[in-house]
């Protein structure tokens, strides 16, 4: 059934079985890879807080979670705009850290804001992300776990929303033609 949100039209694209299937065989696939391990999800707020809730129930090894939201302000004229984190209180030295996105769209955000990840010295970062628009990527971005490849139309649902709105659907709709 279609949905308006604002002004605009969306139709279905993703079920909810779809999405929860997927998610499923994600999190088999990350319990597998770092068993032996104990990982830390890093979930970015809004958009991946129903995503990340519904991966990490589903994770069979001993894990941490922990939402930060990014923040992008203006550095120098060299360093442009810089994207930092706000809410991360766990020391990440030597810390298997999977970070949780609910779409890489150009890759700017994650770009941006891994260096300062990096600079704590975890042991590994890998990106988990339920969508991914392979056509809007910009940037250099190796994405490690991803659960859908869509075409570069917008989307919501499923955390993601339009303007605010949106987020509440268990299904994800995309933009109607
Ligand atoms: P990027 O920096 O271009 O990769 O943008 C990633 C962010 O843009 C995501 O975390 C979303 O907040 C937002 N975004 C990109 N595409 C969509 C979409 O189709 N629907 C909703 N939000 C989107």
């Amino acid at each position: 059934m279609k949905v308006t949100v604002h002004d605009k039209t969306f139709v279905p694209y993703l079920s909810s079985i779809e999405i929860q299937d997927r998610i499923a065989i994600l999190a088999k696939q990350i319990s597998q890879d770092y068993e032996g391990k104990q990982p830390l999800f890093i979930g970015i707020l809004n958009g991946s807080f129903i995503f990340a809730a519904d991966l990490f129930k589903q994770i069979s090894i001993p894990s941490s979670i922990s939402f930060i939201k990014l923040v992008s302000y203006k550095g120098t004229s060299s360093t442009g705009t810089v994207i930092t984190s706000i809410g991360l209180e766990e020391n990440l030295t030597d810390k298997d850290i999977i970070i949780v996105e609910d779409i890489v769209d150009t890759g700017k955000t994650l770009t941006e804001f891994l260096p300062s990840l990096s600079k704590q010295n975890p042991a590994s970062i890998k990106i988990c992300t339920l969508l991914q628009k392979p056509e809007a990527l910009q940037y250099p971005l190796d994405v490690d776990y991803v659960g859908f490849s869509i075409p570069n139309k917008f989307v919501v649902g499923y955390g993601l929303d339009y303007d605010g709105l949106g987020r509440n659907y268990s299904e994800i709709f995309q933009i109607g033609e």
